[in-house]
């Protein structure tokens, strides 16, 4: 298990005192301990990837992108290792770990075709005095915050492209669930990543490390992946040097069923996007909303499906829900259950945390949720689902744009035309119509609203880590 930080592809310990211990949120028990770097580190880390960004942008697309292709390889080849990292600090049941394995090498694979199709322009000027030439190098060296949720997935997601436009990274992995991404790094290295080029620095004194990174000459960009909250702290920072940012932050997803959906297709895609990686995803079904005539029976059968879940260990393969990640994040779910509760909702299954040893909560359906309560406006981050029923369209759509959030919505419907139109309508920057799982490396994933700025995957993820530079030209 690697446990040491990489700077300059030298994988080194920190300042002796400092060391993260990595809990196993299903026992609570700990697991390892991981070097944790401070202001000094971050700094060494920028300086290394500011030495390695001028080859390594120099370096040919394909050559770049030859090396973005034997990642994926190697991160496949190393599917089970990963699992069983992801599951053992994060928690989540295997089946789903080897899922987002796959996910994180996707990013490689789908990065190494882009990098060799990064185009500029050439036209002429309206008024015929000059060529108008763009073309888009590096940002340069770019900062990478990434939580804990998708221990592989999040760090691969922003890895991929900048490594393909030709810069170099500094990364923060989570305190929380450093492992995977520390093994990660080891895999790239071993897939042919010069020395240099990725970074990865865990600490435990997040603002002291950001703010020597940001405070480093050489760094130009930050992307970061977290809540709403601590990205606006690490956006008026950036604003201090008035560095580039992609910011994934949080979401309040609506989860709208019409009373024509085919109801068994909508509560299996509203599993899938309320529990899928036990249902710690920015992207989870928050709020639910459906048509009155199919309340009942909807509520019914998703309850079904929630209180036949299995709780456990990752590690068992029965097991469909794992734990959280740690006590706090328990705590906050019971809060905002507690509250609905005593709003006037009912727990039709559930309710309760679930007593250790490890971080459980019960997968839970609340009925009769006042459209005000907490729950309804918080991200839950948690296995529960709220319900309540509509009559009118317009006034669910109203309710559920009624939030500072914007990231993604669902819709299931029969009718093709309302659902794109109900789609339309809902403010966020990704709908699944008739769908609970929306990623995909080939997709733009990303927010409206206080749910973020700028896109991951996709063509336009490559694009977030260049510049655009504009050449007049006369010949
Ligand atoms: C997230 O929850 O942050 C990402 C979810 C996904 O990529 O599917």
């Amino acid at each position: 298990m690697q446990t040491q930080m990489l700077i300059d592809g030298r994988w080194t310990d920190g300042p002796d005192s400092e060391r993260i211990e990595v809990l196993d949120p299903a026992t609570g028990d700990g697991i390892a301990e991981v070097a944790a770097g401070g202001p000094a580190e971050a700094a060494a880390a920028c300086d290394a990837a500011a030495a390695a960004q001028p080859a390594w942008a120099e370096a040919a697309p394909r050559v770049r992108s030859e090396i973005l292709r034997d990642c994926h390889r190697i991160l496949m080849e190393h599917s089970d290792e990963l699992a069983d990292l992801i599951t053992l600090e994060h928690g989540k049941p295997r089946a789903d770990a080897v899922g987002e394995v796959a996910y994180a090498a996707e990013f490689f694979r789908w990065n190494a075709e882009e990098t060799v199709r990064i185009h500029g322009t050439i036209g002429t000027a309206p008024g015929g005095d000059k060529r108008i030439i763009t073309r888009h190098p590096p940002v340069g060296v770019v900062v990478m915050i990434t939580p804990w949720n998708f221990p592989a997935a999040m760090i691969t997601r922003k890895l991929a492209p900048a490594l393909g436009a030709g810069n170099t990274v500094v990364v923060k992995p989570p305190r929380e669930a450093p492992l995977t991404a520390l093994r990660v790094g080891e895999l790239l290295a071993e897939a042919g990543v010069p020395p240099g080029v990725v970074n990865l620095v865990p600490t435990t004194a997040s603002g002291p490390w950001f703010d020597a990174a940001v405070d480093h000459r050489a760094v130009r960009m930050v992307s970061f992946t977290g809540s709403t909250e601590v990205g606006r702290v690490l956006l008026r920072r950036c604003a201090d040097r008035v560095l580039k940012t992609v910011m994934e932050l949080g979401g309040n997803a609506p989860f709208v069923v019409f009373a024509d959906a085919d109801l068994e297709a909508a509560v299996t895609g509203a599993m899938v996007a309320k529990m899928r990686h036990s249902a710690e995803t920015c992207t989870a079904a928050n709020r639910f909303f459906v048509e009155e005539p199919a309340h009942d029976e909807f509520v019914e059968r998703l309850a079904a499906a929630m209180g036949s879940m299995k709780v456990g260990s990752g590690f068992d393969p029965d097991v469909t829900c794992g734990p959280m990640i740690n006590p706090a994040a328990v705590t906050n779910i019971d809060r905002l259950v507690q509250g609905a509760i005593n709003g006037g909702a009912s727990a039709v299954t559930g309710g309760s945390a679930i007593g250790g040893p490890g971080f459980f909560y019960e997968p839970t359906v609340l009925g009769g949720v006042d459209p005000a309560a907490p729950i309804t406006r918080e991200e839950i981050f948690g296995p529960v689902a709220p319900v309540v029923s509509f009559t009118d369209t317009d006034a669910m759509i109203a309710a559920a744009n009624d939030t500072e959030m914007g990231l993604i919505g669902y819709v299931y419907t029969e009718d093709l035309a309302r659902g794109l139109n109900v789609s339309e309508r809902i403010e966020a920057g990704m709908v699944g119509l008739n769908r609970g799982a929306v990623s995909d490396p080939a997709a733009p994933f990303g927010g409206m609203k206080q749910s973020g700025l700028g896109r991951e995957g996709a063509s336009e993820g490559i694009y977030e880590f260049c510049e655009t530079q504009y050449i007049a030209a006369d010949w």
